[in-house]
């Protein structure tokens, strides 16, 4: 038996967690412990400071529901979302396809399905109104038929359903199903710039980093069709003042939009209009899914 010192408890620590036999979960526990070690020994890690990290990572677990993942969140803020996006962007997305962003925390399935044209602000009407329109296309510029176009955002106050009112209710969300040339339209109110939610460990940690904590007006969409990798995107207003430092970093040039009066083709040309087209990639083998996060209901362990 050997005494174990700074170093050679990493290699021995290591050399336990070998024995996994999943090799994937073997390579992702061996570089994860490899790097804690590495971090530990850069900043010469104290116990105090270890034990209020480990206070912190309990605050996260326990201010997560179903309406709110709170990890979700410490990832977003902490980049690490947005580099898991990007990473798998370059892997399965089409040179043509449109870009990813952050499907958030706030993203719940089975929203209420619309009709072509209608709005999805049903209870929090206020607000400048605008149609968004577009077409769903493959990456060689087929249309997509059928298409179903997911989309969902805060009302003119910033505020997300779940924020708004009682978990029950949803608003500002909704399915639309695009017709056989892929063609899509919806109305909605223009969203603000909002705080990510502040009232919680992530938002106290945010809060010490002396960030603003905002990120810009935007609305989330999640294409899917059968054959291609679903979209998770968002459309972020070009006007907003925080579109060069969200707090998430979600945003891509790619995907910065403004409403504008005018727009050729618009089916409502009496309301401000945003046109925009969604480009499928073509879904690879295996599990190559691009949806990237959840609803947090679904991360909840399973009851006992
Ligand atoms: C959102 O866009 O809804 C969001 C994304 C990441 C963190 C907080 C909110
Ligand atoms: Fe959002």
């Amino acid at each position: 038996m050997q005494d174990l010192d700074r170093d050679s408890v990493t290699a021995e620590a290591l050399a336990q967690i070998a024995r996994t036999p999943d090799p994937r979960l073997r390579e992702i526990m061996m570089a994860a412990t490899r790097h804690l070690h590495e971090f530990a020994r850069e900043v010469n890690l104290k116990p105090d400071e270890w034990l209020a990290g480990i206070a912190f990572l309990t605050a996260v677990g326990q201010a997560c529901t179903p309406f709110r993942q709170e990890f979700i969140l410490l990832s977003d803020v902490l980049g690490l979302s947005r580099l898991v996006n990007v990473m798998h962007d370059a892997e399965g997305r089409e040179a043509a396809g449109t870009e990813t962003s952050l499907l958030g925390p706030f993203f719940r399935e089975k929203a209420p399905e619309f009709a072509p044209g209608e709005s999805i602000a049903v209870h929090d009407t206020q607000g400048t109104e605008v149609v968004i329109f577009g077409q769903v296309t493959d990456s060689t510029g087929q249309p997509v038929p059928g298409a179903e176009i997911d989309v969902w955002q805060t009302n003119a106050e910033g505020l997300y359903d779940l924020q708004a009112r009682d978990a029950t209710v949803m608003d500002m969300r909704g399915r639309f199903r695009a017709d056989d040339q892929g063609r899509f339209h919806l109305r909605t109110v223009k969203p603000i710039g909002y705080s990510i939610p502040m009232d919680g460990p992530v938002g106290q940690m945010v809060h010490r980093q002396n960030r603003h904590g905002m990120r810009p007006a935007h609305i989330h969409v999640l294409v899917a069709a059968p054959g291609y990798r679903d979209l998770v995107t968002a459309l972020y207003f070009g006007d907003d003042p925080n579109i060069g430092s969200d707090t998430v970093f979600g945003v891509s040039q790619s995907l910065v939009i403004q409403e504008a009066m005018g727009l050729p083709d618009s089916p409502r040309p009496d309301l401000p209009g945003i046109r925009y087209d969604f480009c499928l990639s073509r879904q690879g083998s295996g599990n190559d899914s691009g949806r990237v996060g959840a609803d947090p209901s679904r991360l909840m362990p399973a009851a006992e």
